[in-house]
């Protein structure tokens, strides 16, 4: 068993013969492999690892590790009771749109497997909110973890129409304003617009709310470049006026790629780790503590985990590590971070904060 779980075994026999096939294909077999959730949760006492110092408490939400899934692995909340067998602290589902959605033409994801990335211009396919209410609402709970819901749309009032419906069935909804891939969704890069966006979810909230923020480029860029960070930054600030409970730093980021059929998409994974440190710290400086943060972006280890912490992150989600290293990924990564809290005298993943940046047994 332990052989099969390992994340050698996935890179090296199981990933050579998944990535033979084109991503979708290959998706489509591990969503194959996740329908059978008797098999995952007899698995997850394989799959945790279980620790007091990995223990979290993130907007009223405990958690048993700060290592999420992030939105987008499975985007209709069908697999959430397997992928949470996996070890993960807390799993996001969705995003999910108002209506069902065919999405953009393919191909629309590549595989860059040497830089273990992915570029994705998927554009929220989807079976719309009918179908997750009912797979969360036919779900067997109590679940022991957390489930996230990731709404979105192009219009206020289908956003809030999703937050209403899913709301009553998840522990959090994470509003979704930045995909690069659903041009629509710029119009809530407006502080404006966010305003009145928040101002509308929150009349009838009840649950903890996140919001997924858009990638910004480093200071001291062009003037371009700085316009865009400080409109990113304004529009954390919104949220923290807003109350919103935490942001999900960051989405993919937007990039040229002429062999997907729509021309741009996304980029995850390794290639935007350095960026997603940068904005988390960044995001913790311009927010202070008033709110938390979901580290998001190319975390593949302990270390990478560790290190988004200390840049001021609450909770870290990953996805693209999932489908490079496979099902064990997120045991090694809980087991890693659980030593090197340890080895720097700490009893808990909450205290990695407050060191000073530079500390790393
Ligand atoms: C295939 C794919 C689909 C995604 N779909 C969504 C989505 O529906 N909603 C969302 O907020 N983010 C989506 N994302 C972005 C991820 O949630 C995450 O922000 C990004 O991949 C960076 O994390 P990673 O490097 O750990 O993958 C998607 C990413 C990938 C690779």
């Amino acid at each position: 068993m332990a052989l099969l779980l390992n994340p050698n075994t996935y890179r090296d026999l199981i990933r050579p013969l998944l990535f033979r096939l084109p991503p979708e294909t290959a998706q489509k077999l591990a969503d194959e492999a996740l329908r059978l959730t008797p098999v995952w949760k007899l698995l997850e006492p394989y799959l945790e690892y279980a620790h007091l110092s990995l223990r979290t408490t993130v907007a009223g939400i405990d958690m048993r590790s700060p290592i999420g899934l992030a939105a987008g692995y499975d985007k209709d909340c069908e697999r959430l009771e397997s992928l949470a067998a996996l070890g993960f602290g807390y799993v996001v589902g969705g995003t999910v749109t108002l209506s069902p959605r065919t999405g953009n033409p393919s191909p629309r994801i590549l595989r860059y497997e040497r830089q273990e990335s992915l570029v994705n211009s998927l554009g929220f396919p989807g079976k719309g909110v009918g179908n997750a209410t009912m797979r969360l609402a036919g779900s067997n709970g109590p679940a022991r973890v957390p489930a996230v819901v990731s709404v979105s749309g192009e219009t206020i009032s289908e956003i809030v129409a999703c937050h209403r419906e899913l709301e009553p069935l998840a522990s959090a909804i994470e509003v979704n304003i930045s995909s690069p891939n659903t041009a629509g969704l710029r119009a809530f890069h407006d502080m404006g617009a966010l305003t009145e966006l928040l101002t509308a979810v929150n009349a009838d909230r009840k649950r903890p709310l996140f919001v997924k923020m858009p990638p910004f480029p480093q200071a001291g860029g062009s003037r371009d470049d700085d316009d865009a960070r400080k409109l990113v930054l304004g529009l954390a600030g919104v949220c923290v006026d807003q109350g919103v409970d935490a942001l999900t730093v960051a989405n993919t980021r937007p990039v040229r790629e002429p062999q997907l059929a729509v021309g741009v998409g996304g980029l995850s994974g390794r290639l935007v780790y350095r960026d997603m440190l940068r904005m988390v710290s960044d995001t913790r400086a311009a927010v202070g503590n008033s709110i938390a943060i979901n580290a998001c972006g190319g975390v593949f280890s302990g270390r990478d985990a560790w290190n988004a912490l200390l840049a001021g992150a609450d909770t870290v989600q990953l996805l693209t590590a999932l489908i490079y290293q496979g099902p064990g990924v997120v045991r090694s990564i809980n087991r890693q971070l659980a030593l090197m809290v340890s080895l720097n005298g700490l009893t808990s993943v909450s205290e990695i904060a407050q060191l000073p940046r530079e500390a790393t047994a």
